[in-house]
């Protein structure tokens, strides 16, 4: 076993690389945000974002290479993680004896620990929905298919119409904004444990940290629930 095998099969060895792709994966998301907030600027900047993404060709496969690696390694790991943790607290549960608040203090870390895990099943759940959705339009395949004529006559995915068709069905809207608030809920806690790892507890940098991650969350939560409900209430981006 290598010594990155052995870091990352120690406790603070995963929690780390937890942390580490929990960060990308945020840094994803905000990304992705921006890119499809370009719905906004009208049907030409939305198809013409898309087309440029599909045109990377390799380096797009690269990133999504990647991106599948980040989430499989979050998912394992924490899994793995929160199962090692629940044996230990059992198995301390049996030999120790401790004050009534620090009881209350671990009763509050496992509930926590296990609403992560929770809602992080939902999110994968959810991505799963969202690619058999968007990627392979497996949910709505009419929509899929729409395609724009540009001026010179040639065609290409009309995605600003995919995504306008999706959102004014309410049961994609039932089904991504109550998966964003959770999503919300996940990126708060998970980059305040994060924190918690590094150790940050400097007394001025930790609020204004918490500020930052506040805001981030705020921004993805409140834009990728924006979306969906400007569209299905007829106050965003229309025309199908
Ligand atoms: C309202 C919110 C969202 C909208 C409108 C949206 C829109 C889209 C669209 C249109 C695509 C397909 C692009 C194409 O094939 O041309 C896509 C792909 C994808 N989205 Fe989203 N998305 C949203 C939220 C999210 C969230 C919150 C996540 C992650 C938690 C996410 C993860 C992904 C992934 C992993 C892909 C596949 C990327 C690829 O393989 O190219 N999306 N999204």
């Amino acid at each position: 076993m290598n010594r990155l095998q052995r870091l990352v099969q120690s406790s603070i060895g995963a929690k780390i690389a937890i942390a580490t792709t929990g960060l990308l994966l945020f840094a994803f998301v905000i990304v992705h945000l921006l890119g499809n907030l370009q719905l906004y600027r009208g049907r030409d900047a939305m198809n013409s974002y898309a087309e440029t993404l599909q045109h990377l060709g390799p380096l797009l496969w690269l990133a999504r290479l990647i991106l599948l690696g980040l989430f499989l390694s979050h998912l394992v790991l924490g899994f793995r993680l929160y199962r090692a943790n629940r044996l230990a607290r059992g198995e301390e549960d049996y030999y120790v004896k401790r004050s009534a608040h620090r009881d209350d203090l671990r009763r509050q870390k496992a509930k926590a620990a296990a609403m992560m895990l929770a809602s992080g099943a939902v999110i994968l759940l959810f991505v799963l929905y969202h690619l058999m959705h968007f990627t392979l339009g497996w949910i709505q395949p009419s929509a899929h298919h729409l395609t724009e004529t540009l001026p010179d006559g040639s065609t290409r995915h009309d995605v600003y119409g995919m995504v306008i068709a999706g959102f004014q069905n309410p049961i994609n809207v039932f089904v991504y904004v109550p998966a964003m608030l959770l999503l919300g809920w996940h990126l708060f806690h998970g980059a305040v444990s994060v924190l918690q790892t590094l150790g940050l507890t400097h007394p001025v940098w930790r609020p204004v940290a918490e500020k930052v991650l506040w805001f981030l969350v705020a921004f993805v939560v409140v834009g990728n629930c924006f979306i969906p409900l400007s569209i299905l209430l007829g106050f965003g981006p229309q025309g199908g």
